[in-house]
């Protein structure tokens, strides 16, 4: 198998399966941890990631099919294309992503890292990868931080094409919407009166204070 990357969780390798390209992601072995711990980690991660899969597969969002599940690696097709954050980004797909993840979250799925680094174009169309960070949730801050990292990735102009077309299909755009201006004022109050950020309380569910990770 070829290494075709490698992140801070996962590597994943090229290979073949009946024929047609697939990929496999790995969740290796972290040394620094103890075993059993580590494999539960990666155990729960590999399952949850691949069940996040289906689930968004079955709700209709174009992800990759699955091919199979290990204890520690997924297989899953090889998308031809490239990734959004690699390519010049047109109106036309900022409004196609953001009606995915109306999609995902209509399902209850959050996805943690929903920006142009996990999202691969070909053509018209997009395909969503990388749920090694998603969540059956259906919190309003959870989602509202799924679009605030999508707002911080991408120009003004063109989060504002993803947003309307979230806005437009989403089941809770107003209570989304409300959460968001919450997060970015609870953001800049922290920045004029506390210095860098550090986890505070919040309403709702606590998983997510600040966005951080993109890849
Ligand atoms: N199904 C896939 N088809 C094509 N390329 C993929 C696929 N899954 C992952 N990749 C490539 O591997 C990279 C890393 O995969 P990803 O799931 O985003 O893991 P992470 O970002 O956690 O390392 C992606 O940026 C992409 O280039
Ligand atoms: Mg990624």
């Amino acid at each position: 198998m070829r290494k075709l990357s490698r992140g801070a969780e996962a590597t994943i390798y090229l290979t073949k399966i009946f024929g047609k390209e697939a990929v496999v992601k790995i969740r290796e072995s972290k040394g620094y941890r103890v075993r059993v711990l580590d494999e539960r980690i990666r155990y729960y991660r590999t399952r949850s990631e691949a069940r996040t899969i289906f689930r968004a597969m079955a709700a209709g969002v174009p992800v990759p099919t699955l091919f199979g599940v290990a204890r520690f690696s997924i297989c899953m097709e090889k998308l031809e294309g490239v990734l959004l954050k690699d390519s010049r980004i047109t109106p036309r797909q900022m409004r196609y992503a953001g009606a995915i993840l109306s999609l995902l979250h209509n399902s209850n799925i959050v996805h943690g890292d929903f920006t142009p680094a996990n999202l691969i174009a070909k053509g018209g169309k997009l395909h969503v990868i990388d749920f090694g960070l998603s969540e059956s949730s259906n919190s309003y801050e959870d989602k509202a931080v799924d679009l605030l990292l999508m707002k911080r990735a991408v120009s003004g102009p063109l989060y504002k094409h993803f947003s309307d077309s979230y806005f437009s299909s989403s089941r809770s755009s107003k209570a989304v919407l409300a959460r968001l201006s919450e997060i970015e004022l609870r953001g800049r109050y922290r920045l004029r009166t506390l210095g860098p950020a550090t986890p505070g309380k919040s309403s709702g569910n606590q998983r997510s204070q600040t966005p951080q990770r993109q890849g």
